[in-house]
């Protein structure tokens, strides 16, 4: 009652956390008209985390905190609630079946009955030092008939659930919370990366035909394959643009920042496009002199890595099961999406349509010139997602209006102290 209270008198601002490996990206926003309105935006470079894993809590707290109070100062607004994004390699996922018997005789399936069928899957799991992080259903069957989407107000004896899970390693997942937690900032829910870039990338159409959304950031590369409008397999790969990186650093013999400035003005992943004698010139390991090296070696350098990326989301897709289904073909996003040739050799080697995800202006209010870039897919799609729940019936009845925010941000002073 009090939260469709709320829900009428006004929507609440939120802010969602995209913890990536290179940056820390966070967002304010409410909802406006009919879409998101883009408040405050908040960019720190990431700290104590690789592959998507805390690995340093204060390093992480501070990279957090930093892009948070950015966005917040650009709002002029406290937020109400906060979501944030999870991906790394501590996270599995998989599907699952359930089923309750609703009458012998048959009866109409409410709401209570789809709620009571998902819990039983979940009731089932017997997940050792785990956190269930999403469980969403993918497909209802009712008696003989399959393949359901919303069995609400079906009569049937039988109820079953398809059910697709992600969980995360407790510890990783206490780490990952423990770095907003010192930072003053209470998470209200946690997306899993690729679920989240769906949503800003991802049409309904390309959900319901097939489409495998792969977002390459820069330490992860993130695979969730949509069909019949549900996710039925995603996974995180330990690998993404800072490997490439990497590699060109050690083969020029530079440091990671020339490296990264060679790959993304100089790189390309069609090295034999690229004559012998095109020349770059590059800072050595002591940044006290320029060498010259040749251009096609960098891009033979980055066409190597890029290919093993490939083949790594090539082997995802085939264990998916899913790779004669998808007709949407995939989506690439994330920032390492925007290496030059990537698409196109991934389209001339997997046979697949391929583009690449930007998030979809029109779903947002205002200028975000700025945010239409691959590697802000995830958090534009948090931010959808989480202006959207607010506002979804079926989450409603579980939010409780917002206590000013004074809640989520209770801690922040003591933060501040710690300066
Ligand atoms: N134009 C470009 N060409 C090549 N690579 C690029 C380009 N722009 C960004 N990148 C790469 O994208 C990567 C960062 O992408 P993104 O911001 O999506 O990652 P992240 O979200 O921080 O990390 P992750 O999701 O893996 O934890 C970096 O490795 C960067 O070098
Ligand atoms: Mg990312």
């Amino acid at each position: 009652m009090k939260a469709l209270w709320y829900r009428q008198t006004l929507s609440p601002v939120v802010a969602v956390v995209d913890v990536g490996t290179t940056k820390v990206c966070t967002l304010i926003g409410k909802k406006g008209g009919e879409g998101v309105e883009i408040l405050g935006v908040g960019l720190s470079s990431s700290q104590g985390i690789r592959k998507g894993k805390v690995v340093d809590v204060a390093r992480a707290t501070r990279a957090i905190w930093e892009s948070f109070a950015l966005a917040r100062e650009v709002a002029g607004e406290d937020p109400e609630m906060i979501y944030a994004s999870i991906a790394g390699d501590f996270m599995s996922s998989f599907n699952l079946e359930n089923e309750i018997l609703l009458s012998k005789s048959g009866r109409e399936v409410n709401r209570r009955d789809l709620e009571k069928v998902v819990e039983g899957a979940r009731n089932s799991l017997k997940l050792s030092e785990s956190r269930i992080v999403h469980i969403i259903p993918q497909e209802y069957q009712l008696d003989d008939q399959k393949g359901i989407a919303d069995p609400r107000g079906m009569i049937g004896s039988k109820l079953k659930v398809k059910v697709h899970v992600v969980a995360a390693q407790e510890n990783h997942y206490h780490n990952f919370l423990k770095s907003f937690s010192d930072a003053g900032l209470e998470v209200r829910k946690i997306v899993f990366q690729p679920l989240a870039s769906a949503v800003a990338v991802l049409s309904p159409m390309e959900k319901e035909i097939g489409t495998a959304l792969v977002d390459i950031g820069g330490g992860t590369t993130d695979l969730a394959i949509f069909y019949g409008g549900s996710v039925r397999f995603s996974q995180v790969l330990p690998i993404g643009g800072e490997h490439i990186t990497s590699d060109l650093a050690i083969g020029l013999r530079t440091n990671k920042e020339e490296a990264e400035r060679i790959k993304v003005s100089q790189g390309s992943v069609f090295s034999r496009h690229i004559r012998q004698d095109e020349m770059l010139e590059v800072k050595d390991l002591g940044l006290s002199s320029l060498q010259t090296v040749s251009r096609k070696y960098a891009c033979e350098i980055i066409e190597a890595r890029a290919k093993e990326i490939l083949l790594m989301i090539g082997r995802g897709i085939r264990d998916s099961g899913f790779f004669h289904s998808l007709r949407g073909g995939i989506v690439l996003t994330g920032g390492s999406s925007l290496l030059d040739g990537l698409s196109e050799l991934f389209s001339s080697v997997s046979n697949f349509p391929i583009r690449i995800g930007y998030p979809e202006s029109k779903n947002f209010v205002g200028n975000i010139q700025t945010l239409q870039n691959p590697m802000f897919a995830a958090a534009c799609g948090l931010l959808r997602q989480a202006v959207n729940d607010f506002f979804d019936q079926e989450t409603l009845v579980s939010l409780e209006p917002p206590n000013a925010g004074k809640r989520i941000l209770g801690k922040i002073k003591d933060f501040f102290m710690m300066e």
